[in-house]
């Protein structure tokens, strides 16, 4: 299927598999025994609009972090209930047209809460840092003293003040500790603490403990634990609503668990060739390829690992290269030293686990458009958004 869509539409190509999507979708649902439970899409990972409609249609609310992200949700026909606006550094105008929009705001700052409430905003969440943090890397980690996300768990005193103050009740309790992570342990500790202040909120309606869960990049990891993820989540929440004396919503709000291993990203070999062994270094062979970090900044951002298929010619003899993009930078690198079936120009590759933060955060560096998008269920294959052409993308300027 993929060679065929690479000749139909060209590359580079982002695939989207909704089959996958889904079965994401229903197996976080599933590991979740507390009622009620409202899973929400972090559309930032990826927001096509025919892979957000999949998860849309599992009863998934939409967690946006801009105007653009709740616009796309109000389109797609999400009621503003399902919508929760986790803002950070947000403008006054940003949130006056979140309130029009009847969307309800996540505070990540005390100075944000006290100007929802100066506006009559009459609901608002609060995202609290429980001074812990997980994730992939430390770019994504957004929690702990080094992240700017949140207001400080000790901090409830001022959150009670505000809400004494004003007509603005807080109605949930947040966090997001940050992006990635596939061991459950510090999520759980950072359930515990935001639990053990939720309690002096006495208007909640809803604990949200964010998104995170991670996938495994690399055939030697594991999955996440999601059953025990699950059981925690549940058995917290039922201690705590115990004592609480109401039973409260559990949110939940993930991107890159549903979407990462739903994508590929099609690009074709563009050329091949060595450098030979010197006194200081090694034989080199680069595979160049017509993407680059323009498309799929993961690997340059992040130092992020995605497995590479050779698609043309699998069982080719492998060797050990690096495959590099188009870009003019030097950091423009996809996989440095992979043993792989060799390659020449004119080959498919696939560029795995690319559903999540890939399209999302590609750009036109270089002048060089974005990339066509394709989703797939089944034998139905649409074009979900067309290649951008270098006329639209020069189009803007005076
Ligand atoms: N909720 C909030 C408030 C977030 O900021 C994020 C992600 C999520 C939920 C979803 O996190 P996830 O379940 O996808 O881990 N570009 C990076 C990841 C950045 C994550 C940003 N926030 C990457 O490619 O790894």
């Amino acid at each position: 299927m993929l060679p065929t869509l690479a000749s139909r539409f060209g590359t580079p190509l982002y695939v989207y598999d909704l089959a996958v999507v889904r079965a994401r979708a229903r197996a976080l649902k599933a590991a979740i025994s507390w009622t009620p439970f409202q899973p929400l899409y972090a559309v930032k990972a990826n927001p096509c609009p025919a892979v957000v409609r999949a998860i849309l249609a599992e009863g998934f609310g939409i967690d946006a972090v801009s105007p653009g992200e709740v616009a796309l949700a109000l389109r797609l026909g999400v009621p503003p209930a399902l919508i929760q606006y986790t803002e950070n550094n947000m403008t006054d105008a940003e949130q006056g047209e979140a309130l029009a929009q009847g969307v309800t705001v996540t505070a990540g700052s005390l100075d944000r809460l006290e100007r929802l409430a100066a506006a009559g905003a009459t609901r608002a969440s609060v995202r609290f840092n429980p001074d812990i943090g997980a994730g992939h890397s430390d770019k994504v980690c957004t929690g702990g003293p080094l992240s700017k996300f949140g207001v400080h768990h000790t901090d409830v005193a001022a959150v009670r003040a505000i809400e004494g103050r004003s007509a603005l009740r807080v109605v949930g309790c947040h966090m997001h500790i940050g992006s990635g992570f596939l061991d459950a342990g510090d999520y759980v500790r950072a359930m515990e603490v935001i639990l053990a202040i939720a309690g002096r909120l006495p208007h909640l309606e809803f604990i949200d403990f964010g998104g995170g869960l991670g996938i495994p990049y690399q055939d030697d990891q594991q999955p996440i634990d999601l059953a025990a993820v699950g059981a925690a989540a549940t058995r917290l929440m039922a201690a705590f609503c115990a004592s609480y004396g109401r039973r409260l919503e559990l949110r939940l709000e993930p991107g890159r668990f549903l979407v990462a291993e739903a994508g590929t990203l099609l690009t074709t070999v563009t050329s091949r060739k060595t450098y030979p062994a010197t006194a200081t270094a090694a034989a080199r062979t680069y595979i160049g390829t017509d993407t680059g970090f323009n498309h799929l900044v993961r690997p340059t951002m992040y130092g992020s690992y995605h497995r590479i298929a050779q698609l043309s010619n699998p069982s080719a003899p492998t060797e050990t290269v690096d495959v590099v993009g188009n870009i003019c930078e030097s950091g423009d690198i996809f996989a440095r030293d992979r043993l792989m079936p060799r390659c020449v120009p004119g080959d498919l590759l696939a560029i795995r686990d690319a559903g999540a933060y890939g399209f999302a955060m590609a750009s036109t560096y270089n002048l060089r458009p974005l990339p066509a998008e394709v989703a797939i269920d089944g034998d139905a294959v649409v074009l979900a958004r067309r290649r951008q052409t270098v006329d639209e993308l020069l189009a803007a300027w005076a």
